[in-house]
């Protein structure tokens, strides 16, 4: 069996995986490979592979259960349809209002890390490019493992030990109030979960937090805010910072309990369609270490 070969992208996380086909490894029982390499680095790209959905899903359910936000909504029998992040069809519960369909897009232009807003939040997002635009449209992630890491004892202390309060329209809100109105918005009620998250597998910590955060324990609401954007300000300098241009069938694969992420803008008139397939974390992950009281 040969090593796979990997590339830095950055001095301090993630690297590329070259000369394999991602849709056949799967498959071929190496999957655990791959998974040690996710708990190492934080985050993995496989450049241009022939990846369809069924193979989208395979290396999905490798990582454990799919996320399904929709379960609720969708009838008996109806089966679970891929995510498309996209300004071409609007795959959203706001679909049909395309003002709002545009704002709840611009909301991945927030650092964020997904689900924080739902028990249990995702492990990862498993995001392939379908259709990408000449300009603009990277996807950006930054290490929280690498800034907790490197960060001053004085802005540590502020935060360390404590719990946040996360929930999905606080991020919305920041956009526009009108869109964080919306049901799909205050589906889930709010979680309070710790500042830290240690990988049960090796022991690494990194900040966990979203734009989805509001409230941190101990401070007021103001003071809140103000650590938390001084917090995402840090974590998300350049030296913590790997930025992807797509092309057609990147894969790129990120441990969201230790990397935040946002999209860039795009010229407007450019279709651009990502498939986004977010996994829950589970026990062996460290879900029920995060969580506290309610
Ligand atoms: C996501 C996301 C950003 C992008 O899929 O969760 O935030 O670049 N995407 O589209
Ligand atoms: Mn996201």
């Amino acid at each position: 069996m040969t090593e796979l070969k990997t590339t830095p992208l950055t001095p301090n996380f993630g690297v590329e995986v070259s000369g394999l086909a991602l849709a056949d490894f799967v498959p071929s029982g190496r999957f655990e490979e791959l998974r040690a390499l996710f708990d190492e680095h934080s985050a993995l790209l496989f450049r241009r592979q022939d990846f369809d959905d069924a193979a989208h899903l395979e290396l999905a359910r490798a990582f454990g259960p799919i996320e399904d936000r929709k379960a609720d909504e969708r009838e008996e029998g109806e089966e679970f349809v891929i995510p498309q992040v996209t300004n071409v069809t609007a795959d959203s519960s706001l679909a049909g209002d395309i003002g709002m369909h545009q704002l709840h897009l611009e909301s991945n232009f927030l650092w964020h890390s997904d689900s924080t807003f739902i028990m249990p939040p995702a492990l990862t997002n498993i995001l392939t490019a379908r259709v990408v635009t000449t300009e603009g449209g990277a996807t950006e992630l930054a290490s929280t493992r690498a800034a907790w890491a490197a960060m001053p004892s004085d802005l540590r202390e502020r935060i360390e030990g404590r719990g946040i309060w996360h929930h999905y329209s606080v991020s919305r809100a920041k956009i526009s109030p009108e869109l964080a109105k919306h049901p799909m918005f205050h589906k889930w009620p709010a979680t309070h979960l710790k500042s830290v998250w240690i990988n049960p597998a090796n022991g690494r910590e990194a900040l966990y937090l979203a734009s989805h955060a509001y409230k941190v324990d101990g401070f007021d609401d103001a003071q809140s805010v103000a650590l938390l954007d001084e917090l995402i300000e840090y974590c998300t300098q350049p030296e913590f910072v790997y930025s992807h241009t797509w092309d057609v069938g990147d894969v790129l694969v990120w441990d969201q309990r230790a990397v935040m992420h946002r999209g860039t803008p795009w010229p407007q008139e450019q279709p651009r369609t990502l498939s986004s397939i977010c996994v829950s974390v589970t026990e062996s992950d460290g879900l029920n270490d995060i969580q506290l009281p309610t």
